[in-house]
């Protein structure tokens, strides 16, 4: 299948690359870099023997998207681009707006003009309510979000569903992620977060090699076992793998279905800090923090469906995500610029 990637430099997207080529599909990629490099595709060179077709551009410029759609026989897209850093979203909301959904929809359009009606979209746990029950499952309920950024994932979300709903001939999968943590175990592709961290993982190690004093635990009084945020950390190869299974799930079936991507194990931020420190042999300082606005004391998948529909699940564990994270870290330390 050839499969245009949007937002295939970032770090989802570059490990998707890999698990496509390995499973005899053809990646295409349309990035901006607006926060990423296009390094990550000559490590996916490296990692695979595959030179990946790159087009550097906006996923907004519909010109551009009837060019790439018009020379490549295109049989269907995953769209992983968009603006992801909540903090940002929440002081620049108009940005992310039109960003998240202005590229989503132009590609929509593009897509529908050239007869190319299969899309697999990058959303989030965080489109689920806060006043859920454990685990989230598909049907849990949605909405109540906290910042732009998650109404831009669920606004996708909601334009998608309707464009296979006035159209039969759409296959349209939504893929819920929970928290995506690790690297290609080669340490030749990985995340490199723009400045300071905002998530968990890269906090992590970039404490633990010395870029940062210590890692601020934001809040130890939660209804959890230790007090502290427990979460559902996935490997990103499991979840570019699951990317491989629902483009596979699209090739027979139409209409909207939507997919956690977690593990359904959830850790703790002490129980993350602690394995990384024992797989890794590494010591990680920390400070217990005040909470930080908008966290949930707990959230992790019923991964189920995926299982059971896409015949995906995870298959990596808290020790692979922590040696992986470390093995990239300690090779890239200052990401591609190195
Ligand atoms: P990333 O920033 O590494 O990758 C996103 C890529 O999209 C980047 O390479 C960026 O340059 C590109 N991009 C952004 N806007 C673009 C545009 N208009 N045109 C062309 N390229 C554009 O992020 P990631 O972690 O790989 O996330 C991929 C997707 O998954 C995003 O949509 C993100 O919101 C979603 N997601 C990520 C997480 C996570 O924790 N990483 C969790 C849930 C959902
Ligand atoms: C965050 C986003 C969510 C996004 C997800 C992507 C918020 C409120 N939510 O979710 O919208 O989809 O990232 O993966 O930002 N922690 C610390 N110290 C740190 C960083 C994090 O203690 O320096 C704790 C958090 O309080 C939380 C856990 O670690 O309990 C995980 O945090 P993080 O990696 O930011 O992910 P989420 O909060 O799940």
């Amino acid at each position: 299948m050839n499969v245009l990637v949007t937002g295939g430099t970032g770090y989802i997207g570059s490990h998707t690359c890999v698990e496509l080529i390995n499973a005899g599909h053809k990646p295409i990629v349309l990035d901006n870099l607006c926060n990423s490099n296009v390094e990550s595709l000559n490590r996916v060179y490296t990692i695979t023997g595959e030179k990946v077709p790159f087009i550097q551009g906006d996923v907004c410029d519909e010109k551009l998207l009837h060019e790439i759609f018009s020379r490549h026989a295109i049989d269907c897209v995953i769209h992983f681009a968009g603006l992801k850093a909540v903090g940002e979203s929440v002081a620049k909301p108009l940005e992310y707006y039109q960003n998240n959904l202005g590229s989503t929809m132009s590609l929509c359009r593009v897509m529908r003009a050239h007869n190319v009606k299969k899309i697999i979209f990058s959303s989030s746990a965080t489109v689920y309510s806060g006043d859920n029950e454990m685990p989230l499952r598909e049907t849990s309920k949605t909405g109540n979000c906290t910042n732009p950024y998650g109404w831009t994932k669920y606004m996708c979300e909601q334009i998608l569903r309707d464009i296979a709903k006035a159209d039969p001939e759409w296959s349209v999968v939504l893929l819920r992620y929970f928290n995506p943590v690790g690297a290609h175990k080669s340490g030749l592709i990985g995340e490199h977060p723009n400045g300071i961290p905002n998530n968990l993982m890269p906090y992590i190690s970039q404490t633990a090699i010395g870029k940062r004093d210590h890692l601020s635990v934001f809040g130890d009084d939660y209804d959890t076992p230790d007090g502290t945020g427990v979460r559902d950390y996935i490997h990103v190869v499991d979840l570019a793998r699951g990317h491989v299974a629902a483009a596979g799930y699209m090739m027979s079936h139409k209409g909207e279905a939507v997919f956690n991507l977690g593990t359904g194990h959830g850790y703790s931020v002490l129980d993350m800090v602690h394995a990384f420190e024992e797989a890794n042999g590494v010591k990680v300082p920390y400070e217990i923090a005040p909470r930080r606005p908008g966290d949930l004391a707990t959230c992790y998948a019923d991964p189920t469906k995926s299982r059971e529909v896409l015949g995906w699940e995870a298959e990596f564990d808290q020790v692979d995500m922590c040696r992986d994270t470390w093995n990239w870290q300690s090779k890239n330390p200052n990401g591609y610029d190195d």
